[in-house]
């Protein structure tokens, strides 16, 4: 178990309190609709457990990134429109089969009372959320008399509403974050072989992948990581995506880690992003130009479920193609299926490999899914002290005084 040390929801005396909850709503929304809500799910048992110890329930969350697409010169009042959590509010009060109330700002804001449960507006909003402002967080905590931290996908950032708010109000981790850290904490110490996959469409992985690079006994490249790395080894990837950030450090990371890289040796191309594309399966020394490599080639399967197959401990960061496209699912849903017939922990993390694990209807084939994409990989690069966790942490030590 991780070294960090703060209260939970059952150490809380909570009994007909007005609690506010952090959830990780950040969800896809779509004309309105939610499109997934594995996020919304996952906080359900603290939901449930507060309503049956008869608290008033003040949920916030932040939606996307609003603020950097109003340095991109977005209209304010769009950005609201398009990154408001209203659908969200609709979709939870469906799920639990009680009315959740909407509140259409999270700060100076009159709570209603005639809901048990309410959503306040998206925390991105403001600005202040982002730069983990105390008047923000004070303002945020005048929503309610306790604190309790259940967004898992959030812990990762230094923000007001997971981390300044814990000095002005007793604070707790929910039933999520519990269970995520209990899980995630068995990659810390992992049984060996410990054999991690880092694939998918984003390459945000360079901190991770120095940490694996140390902790991990194998690493299986695939996705944009896997066109970066073998553009960095000097193959010709066509005009399949990369990316520039991690391009920069593959070398670095490539030196680190050495043989334990594994990337794949042929690949599935096709003639445009499109599941009607023509496609054909090339090796990866040379992919022809105009041509885009979308999933793994069989050859590739076969090697990954080789350096698979004895694995105690697996950490699947990332689907390995273009899942949603049926014509670029076949890398996912094979080595995906494969992980489940392992005797390991298999601990699958990231919105997109949840979303993928979901579409092949694995979750509970599959020891853990984490809904926390880059706080599950910076669980691990940082030993498991995340910001919000430390600021618990720190909230623990000094309501223990
Ligand atoms: C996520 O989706 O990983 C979390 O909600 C964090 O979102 P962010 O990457 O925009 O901070």
């Amino acid at each position: 178990m991780v070294q960090i040390k703060f209260s939970t929801l059952k150490d809380m005396d909570i009994e007909n309190k007005k609690v506010l909850v952090r959830v990780d709503y950040n969800v896809p929304i779509k004309n309105g609709m939610v499109e997934d809500d594995t996020r919304l799910k996952a906080t359900i048992p603290t939901i449930n457990y507060l309503l049956e110890k008869k608290c008033k329930i003040i949920l916030m969350s932040h939606l996307g990134r609003p603020q950097k697409l109003l340095k991109k010169g977005k209209a304010f009042e769009e950005i609201k429109k398009e990154l408001t959590l209203k659908p969200v509010a609709e979709d939870l009060s469906d799920i639990l089969g009680i009315s959740v109330g909407f509140v259409s700002d999270c700060i100076d804001v009159e709570i209603p009372q005639d809901n048990d449960v309410l959503l306040l507006e998206n925390l991105r909003l403001h600005k202040e959320e982002e730069s983990n402002n105390e008047e923000f967080a004070k303002k945020l905590s005048k929503n309610g008399q306790i604190f309790i931290n259940d967004a898992f996908g959030n812990c990762h950032r230094n923000h007001a509403s997971v981390s300044a708010i814990t000095k002005f109000m007793p604070s707790c981790a929910g039933f999520l974050v519990e269970k995520e850290i209990n899980h995630l904490s068995k990659l810390l110490n992992p049984e060996r072989p410990f054999v991690s996959i880092v694939a998918g469409a984003k390459a945000d992985k360079i901190g991770a992948l120095k940490v694996l690079a140390q902790k991990a006994d194998k690493i299986l490249i695939g996705g944009v990581l896997a066109n970066t790395f073998l553009k960095a080894k000097g193959n010709d990837i066509g005009s399949s995506k990369f990316d520039e950030e991690t391009f920069s450090f593959a070398e670095e990371i490539i030196n680190t880690a050495g043989k334990k890289l594994i990337f794949p040796i042929d690949t599935v191309i096709a003639d445009k992003f499109d599941n009607n594309a023509d496609t054909k399966i090339a090796n990866t020394t040379k992919i022809e130009k105009e041509w885009i490599s979308l999933d793994i080639g069989p050859e590739t399967i076969k090697l990954y479920k080789e350096e698979l197959k004895e694995a105690k401990t697996v950490l699947w960061a990332g689907p390995l193609g273009v899942f949603e496209m049926e014509k670029f699912s076949k890398g996912t849903k094979d080595i995906g299926e494969f992980l489940t017939t392992l005797d390991a922990e298999v601990i699958a993390g990231g919105g997109d490999t949840a979303a993928a694990v979901q579409h092949l209807n694995l979750g509970n084939k599959i020891s853990h899914v984490s809904t926390g994409g880059g706080a599950s990989l910076e669980f691990i690069e940082k030993d498991g002290k995340l910001p919000a966790l430390v600021a618990l942490e720190k909230a623990y030590e000094r309501d223990d005084k």
